[in-house]
């Protein structure tokens, strides 16, 4: 029998796994006894998003959400909610106008939508779920806020309804939001790319100084850390989370997974011995700096994006066709080197 995963790292911080689907969780499926053995934390995958929870204005899904919380509850782990705001997985109806699914909503519709999603959401789980993702991917890669030429609506349908001159307010109002339904949740602003960007790491400094100035409560940036086997260094990564926390908030690594592939260009590759030894002195290495990062009190938790590489999100993404193998379990859900990495570092 091999050690558990959470075992090992519970001195550091808490090891989670993004669940996707559901079923994964019931007793009768492979993946359930892993999951329990292994992991501390979980996120769902897909099943928290806006377009999940509530579909048709109004009517609040939450079979699967709840099923997350009860197996969490019942295995003494923890609950990440992903995620309050996003501008993928929203329904269409929450950008139209209600008497003319041909117009656009009103800045005060989207707010009231805004509003009573997050407050009927994170009120639900009170108490149960101990950090949110309030926003995600809210910044565009030159560091400025996503906005309708990348794929946003939040930003344009809302404006600056404050009159500061940052429009910056959709964010503002969703952290209020989150925090008036339950005081005590810890709150994130998550993104990828933070790690190899400096251009989008200077405009999340930027933006959370902001917010803290304004007193929100934002208690911690997530950096997804999707990443390869190649890029970035070790020591860029320290430094981008070190520059974050030096603002005065945690760092959580919420969607860890390190593709066998460097780009979108290469074509899929069998997956070597020679390629799994790479990943697991990656992973090897980079569960070295969170450690560290726990010990200096800035890294909080740390979620994988998956469990097995059967489950990985990266099949298909962004190359069609092409299969990946990010994670620590392989498709007949065994133990790679990648998990020895972290387990025994020696
Ligand atoms: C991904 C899911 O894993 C996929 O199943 C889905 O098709 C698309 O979304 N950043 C995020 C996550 O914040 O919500 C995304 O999850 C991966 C990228």
């Amino acid at each position: 029998d091999i050690p558990d995963l959470h075992s090992v790292l519970d001195p550091y911080f808490p090891i989670g796994a993004a669940i996707d689907p559901v079923d994964v969780l019931n007793a009768s499926d492979i993946h359930s006894a892993l999951i329990k053995k292994h992991f501390k934390s979980l996120t769902a995958g897909n099943f928290m998003k806006p377009d999940a929870l509530q579909p048709v204005e109004g009517n609040f899904v939450w079979t699967n959400a709840d099923k997350l919380v009860q197996f969490a509850e019942a295995n003494d782990m923890l609950v990440r909610g992903h995620t309050l705001l996003w501008h993928n997985q929203i329904p269409a109806w929450f950008f139209t106008d209600p008497a003319d699914s041909g117009k656009p909503a009103t800045r005060e519709q989207l707010l009231a939508r805004l509003e009573t999603h997050i407050k009927t959401v994170v009120s639900r789980y009170k108490g149960r779920i101990q950090h949110w993702d309030v926003v995600n991917e809210v910044l565009n890669e030159d560091g400025g806020l996503r906005g309708a030429d990348t794929g946003s609506k939040w930003k344009g349908i809302i404006g600056d309804v404050d009159g500061d001159g940052y429009d910056s307010d959709y964010i503002e109002l969703a952290f209020k939001y989150a925090h008036e339904a339950d005081p005590d949740a810890k709150l994130v602003i998550n993104d990828y790319n933070l790690e190899s960007s400096n251009a989008k790491l200077n405009g999340m400094a930027a933006l959370v100084k902001r917010l803290l100035a304004k007193g929100l409560p934002v208690h911690s940036v997530g950096f997804q850390m999707h990443i390869s086997n190649t890029a970035p260094s070790i020591e860029q990564m320290r430094s981008a989370m070190e520059k974050i926390a030096a603002l005065g908030v945690k760092i959580q690594s919420t969607e860890l997974d390190i593709s066998i592939y460097s780009n979108s260009t290469e074509s899929e590759k069998p997956v070597t011995d020679d390629i799994l030894l790479e990943q697991a002195k990656r992973y090897r290495e980079l569960f070295e700096m969170y450690k560290q990062g726990a010990q200096k009190g800035y890294l909080e938790s740390v979620t994988i994006w998956g469990m097995a590489d059967d489950g990985t999100w990266l099949d298909n993404f962004p190359v069609k066709g092409r299969k990946d193998a990010p994670l620590l379990f392989d498709r007949q859900l065994q133990a790679k080197p990648a998990y020895w990495g972290i387990v025994d570092p020696s």
